[in-house]
């Protein structure tokens, strides 16, 4: 009942389409970097000999230390701020810093939890890890992502928590816990709208939560000018656009802007034959409602 084997992709930096698709995020540019040094962290450490000779040339404790980064990464926050589509395109982007060698994408099933029989949760989590590292031996850089992991990640003091959740919980720490042993590099990102209810254990061993909310006026800026950029726009124009976005309350997320604002007015322009303007643009964004906050749930 428990066997999982995952599919892998292999993401490299000649993957132009891939690293598009990283370009394209926009206003993010904080957690791009955050993701990707953490990675390279993990995967490569800067070799440190020279460093230690130059600048501490009688030794450094903590130094020792820079090889037991924690595997884990969280990336956590609002709805439709590219989490998702940063973890699955990260790869190509990561490559680059490693030599141009091949980065391994593997995806954890949405239907991890299996179908609910007594330790199937924790058989089924286990077999998924074993499987990322039994794959064959010339991959030597490996990410697992893990999405939606809210499920699986809630704290163990939780009253109401099945006991199935628990050992779920207790299994994926212990796997955690053991890829630092392994000689490939695995590095695992998890991805959550809401952490809170995850369990303490795993946030301590995260090397870092990454956060992501939806855009502020520095994005808005900055993804304004991108969605307008070759539009016939003054500045006060622009400003205008910025400021209808800063009187919608919760703020429109980056999937509102790009999805539900911006292309479709694109597609309609050219359906038209008419050119793609401001008038277009910001009558969508009057009229386009944000998407609603992530609710949390009632015994959260
Ligand atoms: N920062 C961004 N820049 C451009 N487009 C974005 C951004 N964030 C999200 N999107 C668009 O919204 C879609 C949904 O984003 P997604 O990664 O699924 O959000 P999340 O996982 O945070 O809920 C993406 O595929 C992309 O088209
Ligand atoms: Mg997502």
């Amino acid at each position: 009942m428990g066997t999982i084997n995952i599919k892998s992709e292999k993401q490299t930096s000649e993957d132009e389409r891939l690293l598009d698709r990283f370009n394209q995020l926009i206003g993010i540019s904080e957690q791009k970097e955050q993701l990707l040094t953490h990675l390279q962290w993990i995967m490569k450490p800067i070799d440190s000999k020279k460093w230690m000779k130059d600048h501490h040339p009688n030794g450094l404790e903590l130094v020792k230390r820079i090889t037991k980064v924690p595997r884990l990464i969280i990336l956590s926050g609002d709805v439709g701020c590219g989490k998702t589509e940063l973890a699955n395109c990260i790869g190509s982007k990561l490559s680059e810093s490693l030599n141009n060698e091949s980065v391994w994408i593997y995806r954890a099933p949405s239907d991890i939890r299996g179908t609910g029989l007594v330790g199937e949760l924790a058989n089924r989590m286990t077999s998924m890890f074993e499987s990322v590292k039994a794959d064959s031996a010339n991959r030597k850089y490996r990410i697992l992502i893990i999405d939606e992991a809210d499920d699986i990640s809630n704290s163990r003091e939780n009253s109401e928590q099945h006991h199935e959740d628990r050992t779920g919980v207790n299994t994926l720490i212990k796997e955690i816990d053991k890829l630092s042993d392994e000689s490939v590099k695995i590095a695992v990102i998890m991805i959550s709208n809401r952490t809170e209810s995850f369990d303490p254990a795993i946030m301590r061993r995260s090397t870092i939560e990454i956060k992501f909310t939806r855009p502020n006026q520095t994005e808005l800026v900055e993804l304004m000018t991108f969605i307008c950029s070759g539009m016939k726009i003054e500045k006060n124009q622009l400003q205008n656009l910025i400021q209808i976005c800063l009187d919608k309350s919760p703020g429109f997320t980056y999937s509102d802007l790009f999805n539900r604002i911006a292309l479709p007015t694109l597609m309609q322009a050219i359906r038209n034959d008419e050119p793609y303007s401001y008038e277009r643009i910001s009558h969508a964004l009057k009229i386009t409602e944000p998407s609603p906050q992530f609710k949390h749930h009632e015994n959260d």
